[in-house]
């Protein structure tokens, strides 16, 4: 049995046909195609299917894609596209923020948040603390949290 679900999409409607079990993070990555948010494990704990939910970091495998109906939800795609980057992305960029890159699309949409969390001022023992839901296999965390403070003056 499938269920139709609508939802906003990177500002734009979008529907399609789930099982009720679908995870939000399949429904993007295989009925809409966006492969850019990744799955990186199957216990919640690494980061790499970060999305932004209504304007907030979550982890796009803890939700139904269902639970995404009526919702807005950002993906890496929706928020810079080359030669017009999102000052995160910028960041990674210049930092050099990654290695792999498997684990950046999730490291972007986090770091996102943690800068709007943190309009008052970040330090780099917050920007720690709050990565601390995102894994990166090829331990690149420093230059991570350099791109992050770096976007933070930028954003
Ligand atoms: S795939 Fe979602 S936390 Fe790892
Ligand atoms: S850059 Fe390889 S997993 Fe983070």
């Amino acid at each position: 049995m499938t269920v139709k679900v609508t939802t906003t999409v990177n500002g734009g409607q979008v529907s399609g046909d789930v099982e009720p079990n679908t995870l939000l993070v399949h429904f993007i990555r295989e009925t809409l195609g966006l492969t850019g948010t990744h799955v990186g494990c199957d216990t919640s704990q690494c980061g790499a299917c970060t999305v932004h939910f209504d304007g907030v970091p979550i982890k796009s495998c803890t939700l139904l894609a269902l639970q995404a109906e009526g919702h807005d939800v950002t993906t890496i795609e929706g928020i810079g596209e080359p030669g017009h980057l999102h000052p995160m992305q910028a960041a990674f960029q210049e930092n050099h923020g990654l290695q792999c890159g498997f684990c950046t699309p999730g490291m972007i949409m986090a770091g996102i948040g943690i800068v709007e969390r943190n309009k008052g001022g970040l330090t780099e023992e917050t920007i720690r603390h709050e990565l601390e839901g995102n894994i990166c296999r090829c331990t690149g965390y420093h230059n991570i949290v350099k791109s992050i403070a770096a976007a933070a003056r930028d954003m």
